[in-house]
C-alpha cells in the first residue's frame, strides 16, 4: 500500500509544496521547518492536506477538536499544539519521529483522544508540541479461521467489533464499553470490558503488535522481545513508543446472549441491593457481568431528588440460564423475563454503549462518541464490602452535585486468574470491584471550580472504604492530581505517587524497562513512564 516515489520525484513535490504553501517563513518558521524534514526525509510523499497548522485556523481547531473528548480541555487557556500532522502511512510516523527529534521538537500522540487529561493533544509542560493524529490510520484485517485480527491505531474499538460481527456471529473481541476508544491508547492502558469477567482485558488478548520505537524503527513482538511488550500490554500509553496495529486474538462468544437494565431508587431499597451486589457480583458466573451505573433523579438541586441505581448488564447465554442464575444468587434485583433482552454479541454492544434498540450497528463505523461533557473524573478499587453506613453517607454528598455519575465494575472470574505481574496491569486477584466518579458540566470555566471541588470531597470520603497503600487507580482514567512529571525533569518521587496507584510493583519494571528503550525520553507526557538519570561517562 506505501507508495515509494523516487527521491527526485519527493525533491520535487517538496519545492512545488513549499513554493505554493501559504506560510510565509516569518510567521510560521517551525511549521515550515517541520514540514520540510518529514518532505526530505521520508520516502512515502507528505500531501500538504495532512499537515495542519493555525495559519488556517478553521481546518486546524476543527482537527484538534475533531476527537477531543473532554471539553475542558479544548478551552481557549489551554496550550495548543503547532502542528498537527495525521501520517498517512507507516513510514510517515517514523519519518515524523526522527524530524521530531532532529528538530527537538515534543510529540504528542493521539489515537482516539479519550484521554481524561488529554496528554495526547494538550502539553502543560512543553512550551511547544506537535500533535501526531493517528486518525488516518485506521485498516482492521480479521482472519476468521485464524481467529485473529490486525488494528491499526487510529481505528475505534466500535469499528473493530463491527468488522469482527460483520465475518462472524460467534466471534468477539474483549475491550471498551464505550465504541469511540481508539485502540492505539485504549489497549495500552487495560482495556475493559463487558466480557472481562470471562475473558480479562484487551491486553490479556494482545499477541503481537507494531511499534515505531524511538529511533524510527519498527519494531514487532519478536524484534522488541517480551520486555517492552509486556510494558505496551498496560503500562500507559505515550511512553514506549507510537504503536502502529495490534494483533488481537478473537475470542468465541455465544450466538444469542443475554443484556438487561434494572433500576431501583433509594425509596425501593437501593441501598441494601447495592450491599448485596459487592457481595455477589465478583463472585457469580464468569458469564455475567453486572455493572451499577448510579446517578441523580434530576439536576436540580432544589428538587425532590434520588440516587438512582441502574443494573446494566451483560450475560454470555440465554435469558432462561440468565434468570436461572439471579433467581439463586441475586434475587434481591427481582429481574424477570421481560427485563431480558436476546440478542447478538454486536447488538450488545450497543446496548451497553447505550444506543438506542433500533439503532443499526453501522453507527459504530462513524467512530463517533454519543455524547461530550467538560468532565473531570477519578477511580477506585475496592477489596472489601462498602458498610450500608458508608454507602448513606455517600449518598448525602452525592446529592450535593447537579449530575453526578458513578459506574461501579465487577471483578473477579478471569480478572482474579492472571497473576498481578502479567501484565503491568496489577489490579486482579481480590479486587471486588472499580469505582469510577464522575462530575459532568456544561457550562465551560464558569461552574468548573465546584464541580473540581464536589469531586475531591466526595474522593476524600471515599478513601476509608477502598483500597489501601497503595490506594490504587485506573491508568486509562487517567487523573493528572496524583501527580506529574514536571518541566523536562523526571522526579521519581513525584512519578511513584501516580505510578504506584496505576501499576503497583510492575513500575519498577516498567522504568527498566523505559530505561532501556527510551533513555532520552523521547515520548514523554504529565504522566509517562521516567527512565532513570543516565550515568555520566557513558
Ligand atoms: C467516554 C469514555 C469511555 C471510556 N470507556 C472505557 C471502557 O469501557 N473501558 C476502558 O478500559 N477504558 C475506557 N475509557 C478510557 C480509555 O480507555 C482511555 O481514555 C484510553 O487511553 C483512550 O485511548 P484513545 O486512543 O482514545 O485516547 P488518546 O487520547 O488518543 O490516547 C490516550 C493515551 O495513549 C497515548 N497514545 C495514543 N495513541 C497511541 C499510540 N498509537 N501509541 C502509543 N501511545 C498512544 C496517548 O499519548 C495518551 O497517553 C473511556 C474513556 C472515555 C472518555
Ligand atoms: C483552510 O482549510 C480549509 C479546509 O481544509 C480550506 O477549505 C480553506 O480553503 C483553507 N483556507 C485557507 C485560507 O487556506
Ligand atoms: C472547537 O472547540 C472550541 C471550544 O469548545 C469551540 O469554540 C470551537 O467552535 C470548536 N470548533 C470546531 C470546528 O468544532
Ligand atoms: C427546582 O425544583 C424546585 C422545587 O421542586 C422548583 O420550585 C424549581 O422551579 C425548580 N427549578 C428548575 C430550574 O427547574
Ligand atoms: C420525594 O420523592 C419520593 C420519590 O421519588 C417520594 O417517595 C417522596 O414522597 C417525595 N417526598 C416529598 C416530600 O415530596
Ligand atoms: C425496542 O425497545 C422497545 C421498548 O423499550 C420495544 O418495544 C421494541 O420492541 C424494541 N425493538 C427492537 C427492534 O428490539
Amino acid at each position: 500500500m506505501a507508495f515509494h516515489s523516487s527521491l527526485l520525484l519527493s525533491q520535487i513535490l517538496l519545492l512545488f509544496m513549499v513554493a505554493s504553501s501559504p506560510w510565509t517563513s516569518a510567521t510560521y518558521p517551525i511549521q515550515q521547518t517541520f514540514f520540510r524534514c518529514l518532505s526530505t526525509n521520508s520516502k512515502n510523499s507528505v500531501p500538504l492536506s495532512s499537515y495542519y497548522t493555525p495559519n488556517n485556523v478553521s481546518s486546524f481547531t476543527s482537527v484538534l477538536n475533531s476527537t477531543a473528548n473532554n471539553l475542558r480541555y479544548l478551552l481557549p487557556t489551554v496550550p495548543k499544539p503547532v502542528i498537527i500532522f495525521t501520517p498517512l502511512s507507516e513510514l510517515h510516523v517514523q519519518t515524523a519521529v526522527l524530524c521530531s527529534r532532529q528538530l527537538g521538537l515534543t510529540l504528542r500522540v493521539r489515537s482516539g483522544g479519550h484521554d481524561y487529561e488529554a496528554v495526547s493533544y494538550v502539553s502543560q509542560i512543553e512550551p511547544t508540541f506537535v500533535v501526531l493524529d493517528l486518525c488516518q490510520l485506521r485498516a482492521i484485517e480479521v482472519d476468521i479461521p485464524r481467529g485473529t485480527a490486525w488494528a491499526q491505531a487510529g481505528a475505534t474499538n466500535g469499528e473493530v467489533y463491527y468488522r469482527i460481527a460483520e465475518k462472524s456471529k460467534v466471534h468477539g473481541f474483549p475491550m471498551g464499553l464505550c465504541t469511540s476508544l481508539g485502540v492505539g491508547g485504549h489497549i495500552t492502558g487495560g482495556a475493559y470490558g463487558s466480557m472481562m469477567r470471562k475473558f480479562g482485558l484487551g491486553v490479556d488478548n494482545v499477541i503481537d503488535v507494531r511499534m515505531v520505537d524511538a529511533k524510527g524503527k519498527i519494531l514487532d513482538r519478536k524484534a522488541m522481545g517480551e520486555d517492552l511488550f509486556w510494558a505496551l500490554r498496560g503500562g500507559g500509553g505515550g511512553s514506549f513508543g507510537i504503536i502502529l496495529a495490534w494483533k488481537l486474538k478473537l475470542v468465541n462468544v455465544p450466538e444469542t446472549v443475554t443484556v438487561f437494565t434494572v433500576a431501583k431508587a433509594l425509596e425501593q431499597g437501593a441501598t441494601k441491593v447495592l450491599y448485596k451486589w459487592q457481595n455477589v457480583a465478583p463472585k457469580l458466573d464468569d458469564r455475567l457481568f453486572i455493572r451499577v451505573i448510579i446517578q441523580a433523579s434530576s439536576a436540580n438541586l432544589t428538587a425532590n431528588r434520588t440516587v438512582l441505581t441502574a443494573y446494566n448488564a451483560l450475560f454470555l447465554g440465554d435469558a432462561n440460564t440468565l434468570l436461572g442464575i439471579m433467581g439463586k444468587r441475586f434475587p434481591e434485583l427481582g429481574l424477570t423475563r421481560a427485563d431480558c433482552v436476546e440478542t447478538s454479541w454486536i447488538g450488545s454492544v450497543l446496548y451497553i454503549a447505550g444506543y438506542p434498540n433500533t439503532t443499526a450497528p453501522e453507527v459504530l463505523l462513524q467512530g463517533k462518541p454519543l455524547f461530550r461533557n467538560y468532565f473531570k473524573a477519578k477511580s477506585d478499587f475496592v477489596r472489601t464490602p462498602i458498610p450500608e453506613e458508608g454507602l448513606l453517607g455517600l449518598w448525602k454528598i452525592y446529592l450535593e452535585e447537579e449530575v453526578p455519575f458513578m459506574i461501579w465494575n465487577p471483578y473477579g472470574g478471569a480478572m482474579a486468574r492472571v497473576p498481578e505481574s502479567a501484565t503491568p496491569f496489577p489490579h486482579r486477584r481480590g479486587t471486588l470491584f472499580k469505582i469510577q466518579y464522575v462530575a459532568t458540566w456544561q457550562d465551560g470555566t464558569q461552574s468548573m471550580a465546584r464541580h473540581m471541588s464536589w469531586i475531591g470531597k466526595l474522593y476524600d470520603y471515599m478513601g476509608n472504604y477502598v483500597s489501601k497503600n497503595p490506594r490504587e487507580a485506573y491508568v486509562n482514567y487517567r487523573d493528572l492530581d496524583l501527580g506529574m512529571n514536571k518541566k523536562g525533569v523526571n522526579s521519581m518521587m513525584e512519578a511513584s505517587s501516580w505510578g504506584l496507584r496505576y501499576f503497583k510493583s510492575n513500575f519498577y519494571r516498567l522504568i527498566k524497562v523505559k530505561t532501556r528503550v527510551d533513555p532520552d525520553n523521547v515520548f514523554r507526557h504529565e504522566q509517562s513512564i521516567p527512565p532513570l538519570p543516565v550515568k555520566k561517562g557513558n
